[in-house]
């Protein structure tokens, strides 16, 4: 029975990802939320398959607790996990237009905990299950501004601690990548696309921020781009890219089709 572990798994793309994996008895999914009280859309699904564990991804005890548990049930094996837990602020800032130096610094040191740091500290909590697991495959949730050329060219300058974390991310996965690889570890960076969560409904409603990022998604969009795309579609776009990544590629960073289209 193959196992995934899905972090943030307590709405949005995580929920959808222990949704679509979960419909398969044959999988075994564990649900890594922050509070399993107010996790209720997970709680609903009522999946046998599916365990409901507690951890805060910037507290590396309590992921190493949640992989004990994880270990306990599966013999100390793991197949799959998935990175998805994220956080974003919406500050409306340029990096040189923060109220204060201290703000600057929290927002910064809080998207860095709360993308970067926790990814690795998710890692590391799970990689000794997944060197005995027969995947070991790790995707990681990350962002198309988290990109450079999306940056550049699409001229975004807004979302700045979050984009920043985003690309130190996507250097985290080349690292383990490049590690790893020789054990036939496949890391993936992947963009969802533009997706109907409560994280892009904050977005819509940070004017500073839409300021700032400017002509991004126009410039970025292709002519059919219809406006963000539900975690279904997300989800399942994410794991059909998932599933195919080759140990030839591990380290990459590509978007829900596979390449650099971002929309
Ligand atoms: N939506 C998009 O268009 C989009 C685009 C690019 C990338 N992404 C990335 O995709 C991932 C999922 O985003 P989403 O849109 O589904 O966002 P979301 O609806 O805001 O969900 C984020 C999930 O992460 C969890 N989380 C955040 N901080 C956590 C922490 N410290 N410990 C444990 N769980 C934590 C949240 O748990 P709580 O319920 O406890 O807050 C929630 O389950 C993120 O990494 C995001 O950066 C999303």
């Amino acid at each position: 029975m193959p196992s995934y572990v899905v972090t943030g798994a307590s709405k949005g793309i995580g929920f959808e990802f222990v949704n679509q994996l979960s419909a398969d008895s044959g999988n075994t999914v564990f649900a890594i939320v922050r509070r399993k009280a107010t996790a209720t859309q997970l709680s609903n699904l009522l999946r046998k398959n599916v365990t409901i564990l507690e951890a805060d991804v910037t507290d590396a005890k309590a992921l190493k607790l949640a992989a004990a548990e994880v270990s306990k049930a599966t013999a100390g094996k793991l197949d799959y996990l998935i990175n998805n837990a994220g956080k974003i602020n919406h500050p409306g800032f340029t990096l040189d237009g923060f109220p204060s130096v201290e703000a600057l610094e929290d927002d910064l040191l809080d998207n860095f905990k709360g993308n970067t740091i926790s990814a690795i500290h998710s890692i590391n909590a799970f990689l000794p299950l997944l060197r005995k697991g027969s995947a070991k495959k790790v995707l990681v949730l990350s962002t198309a501004l988290g990109d450079l050329d999306v940056t550049t060219q699409g001229g975004s300058f807004g979302e700045v601690s979050y984009s920043i974390a985003k690309a130190a991310l996507n250097m985290v996965v080349a690292k383990y990548a490049t590690q790893y690889k020789d054990e036939g570890f496949v890391f993936l960076a992947i963009s969802p696309g533009l997706v109907a969560t409560s994280m892009t409904e904050g977005f819509n409603n940070a004017a500073g921020e839409l300021k700032l990022v400017g002509s991004m998604f126009t410039k970025l969009a292709p002519p059919d781009f219809k406006g963000p795309i539900t975690p279904e579609e997300s989800v399942n776009k994410c794991l059909e890219v998932f599933n195919r990544w080759t140990v030839e590629e591990t380290g990459a960073f590509v978007s829900h089709h596979g390449n650099k289209q971002w929309l």
